[in-house]
């Protein structure tokens, strides 16, 4: 039989990751979108951040939900990559068949991350996508800003979560 070994502690992140650690984890909450061109609506949100300490790399999984009946919504997932430098790229596979490539920085003392796009590709409409997040009193707080072939860069989603 196996000796009982120390208590095991999680294990430290990878150094790329340690500074975004804040974001790792589960997370649920309630959004609303806005356009010019649409109806305002809520939404349930959940967000994963998982990570292995070998690779220095974040996976990222969204998924959402009408906040009146339950009813799925827009999904993604995808990879951010954090660089010492506080630097980041992210790409992200929207369920609309979209794809970001999104660069920026992030903010680990004031736990903010700002990505404006680079690349937006298989997308009939939109032209660029500026996603900001933010630790407020322990929640996750986003913006999702997008600018279409009708409409110039503004609010399309604004959402708050709870760590679970
Ligand atoms: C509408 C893009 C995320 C729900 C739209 C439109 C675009 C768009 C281009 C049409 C606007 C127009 O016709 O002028 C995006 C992008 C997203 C995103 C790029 C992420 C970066 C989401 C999410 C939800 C959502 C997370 C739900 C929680 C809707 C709804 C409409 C809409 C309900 C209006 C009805 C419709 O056209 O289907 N979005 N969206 N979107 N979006 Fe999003």
């Amino acid at each position: 039989m196996e000796a009982a070994g120390p208590p095991t502690q999680p294990p430290a992140p990878h150094p790329s990751v340690a500074p975004l650690s804040f974001l790792l984890g589960k997370w649920r909450g309630e959004g609303e979108g806005t356009f010019p061109t649409i109806a305002p609506f809520r939404y349930g949100e959940e967000i994963l951040f998982s990570h292995h300490p070998s690779k220095p790399v974040i996976s990222y999984t969204q998924r959402t939900w009408k906040a009146a009946s339950g009813e799925p919504m827009h999904a993604e997932s995808g990879y951010w990559r954090p660089r010492p430098d506080g630097s980041l790229e992210v790409v992200i596979a929207q369920s609309t068949g979209l794809s970001e490539v999104q660069k920026g920085s992030y903010d680990a003392e004031k736990k903010t991350v700002t990505l404006q796009s680079e690349l937006v590709g298989n997308a009939s409409k939109v032209k660029q996508i500026a996603r900001a997040f933010q630790m407020v009193d322990g929640e996750l707080s986003y913006i999702v800003q997008m600018a279409t072939i009708t409409n110039s860069l503004q609010p399309h989603l604004k959402a708050l979560l709870k760590r679970i």
